[in-house]
């Protein structure tokens, strides 16, 4: 049985207040014995979200990094530098990164592969955008990032990484994919992981993101190929994001 994983992507939003009263909601509200969570902050909380979350069952992570493990790279942070904070997990290849900071299937999977030899999860973040989804080439689009990957960590690589499924047109829009077109979505990535793996495909936790809210969270995970959610605005609310963990804990 694959565990649920609830994560939260606070993007570039918080200050150190709400950092620490988001962080003591989640404390109080969450049981995370019976759903795994990770807190995804922009890097200058980190060492803020591991004061307040250590010792707690909730994981956190970065929302981006590069690959190299030092240098000459202006703003970037490596996965050392995440390790040091505490760091389990990291976003990686989110549409943001993609679409706004032209980060490529190839840098995506130079990261996914960094990660993994740092010992440090990778959540690698796919999904089509409306345009894609109009012309009927959502499963083509989103194989081909995941088999960018897949090509280049192979199937011992995705034994150890979270999948997340984001349909562009689903983020921050307040359109959510329906339970139906999300599970077809993620079934359909499930197939393609077996071709490479029947045991990985089973074990990988896939994850539904775009526009999740406590409200629409218990019917998406439901599914049988939904393992959770990535939620990016509903997880800057307690009540919210609580919300969707407690509908991921059943
Ligand atoms: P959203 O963001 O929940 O605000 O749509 C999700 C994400 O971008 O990870």
């Amino acid at each position: 049985m694959r565990q649920a994983l609830v994560a939260a992507n606070w993007k570039m939003n918080g200050t150190k207040a709400q950092v620490a009263e988001l962080l003591a909601g989640f404390k109080a509200g969450i049981n995370a014995q019976a759903c795994q969570v990770a807190i995804f902050s922009p890097a200058v909380f980190l060492s803020d979200v591991q004061q307040a979350l250590q010792g707690s069952a909730i994981a956190w992570g970065g929302q981006n990094v590069h690959s190299a493990e030092s240098g000459a790279y202006t703003g970037e942070t490596s996965l050392g530098m995440l390790k040091e904070f505490g760091c389990q997990y990291v976003l990686v290849g989110h549409s943001e990164r993609r679409t706004l900071f032209g980060e490529s299937d190839e840098v995506v999977a130079e990261k996914v592969a960094a990660a993994l030899s740092a010992g440090v999860t990778p959540m690698l973040c796919i999904g089509e955008t409306l345009e894609e989804r109009e012309s009927g080439v959502t499963a083509e689009v989103c194989r081909r990032q995941l088999k960018a990957v897949l090509d280049k960590v192979g199937v011992a690589g995705f034994n150890k990484l979270v999948v997340a499924y984001e349909p562009v047109w689903a983020i921050g829009t307040g359109k959510t994919a329906s339970p139906e077109q999300a599970q077809e979505v993620h079934a359909d990535l499930r197939a393609f992981l077996q071709d490479a793996d029947a045991e990985m495909a089973k074990k990988i936790q896939i994850l539904y993101g775009g526009s999740v809210k406590a409200a629409s969270a218990a019917e998406l995970f439901a599914m049988p190929d939904i393992d959770g959610g990535l939620v990016g605005g509903a997880s800057l609310q307690i009540e919210e994001f609580v919300g969707i963990c407690n509908a991921a804990a059943q």
